[in-house]
């Protein structure tokens, strides 16, 4: 099915502040076609990568990458933010507006040379998808792809992916 993936996000003006547009991939979530195009998609992309784990970051990289770890075979691993995950963890952080964040991943999550797609719903500056690449990284995985729905391309978050392969469904400025 081809789809116009713009007819599936919500574009809402002030949130969670002023000034700022706020793109909801949940319409996208709540059309079983349109989730499903968009798995497909991801999938595809992913197909001739020898993908063996999908990697996505708490929470909507959860809602993306799992239905693309189901298809492509594989296992997925969540990235979490603090106090979630239970066993010993490697962690990375990345600067936020103000302050930072941390994401965390389960040391066994990814093994020394697995081949890793990393997925999230939304790319904006790139912290937190840098934060994910660099989990994987610590463990030894190679990030052999990155996938989004939407990229917001004004905040040039592409720019911290130089030397990763990425796919994005749709792009707002
Ligand atoms: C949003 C979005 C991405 C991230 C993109 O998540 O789902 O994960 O921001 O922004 P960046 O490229 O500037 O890092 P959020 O931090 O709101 O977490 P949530 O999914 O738990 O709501």
């Amino acid at each position: 099915m081809t789809i116009n993936y713009k007819d599936y996000i919500a574009s809402v003006p002030d949130f969670p502040e002023p000034g700022i547009i706020y793109r909801d991939i949940s319409p996208l979530m709540a059309d079983g076609k349109a989730y499903a195009a968009a798995t497909d998609e991801l999938v595809a992309y992913a197909k001739d990568k020898q993908v063996e784990m999908v990697v996505g970051p708490e929470a909507r990289g959860f809602i993306v990458g799992c239905p693309v770890a189901y298809k492509l075979g594989v296992g997925f691993a969540p990235a979490r933010k603090k106090g979630k995950l239970p066993r010993p963890t490697v962690s990375a952080s990345y600067d936020l507006e103000y302050g930072s964040e941390t994401l965390y991943l389960h040391k066994d999550a990814v093994k020394p040379g697995q081949r890793v797609l990393v997925v999230d719903d939304l790319l904006a500056t790139g912290g937190t998808i840098s934060a994910t690449i660099a989990l994987v990284e610590k463990l030894g995985g190679i990030v052999v792809g990155t996938a989004f729905i939407v990229e917001l391309e004004d905040l040039h978050g592409r720019d911290k992916l130089k030397g990763y392969d990425m796919m994005t469904l749709t792009t707002y400025k």
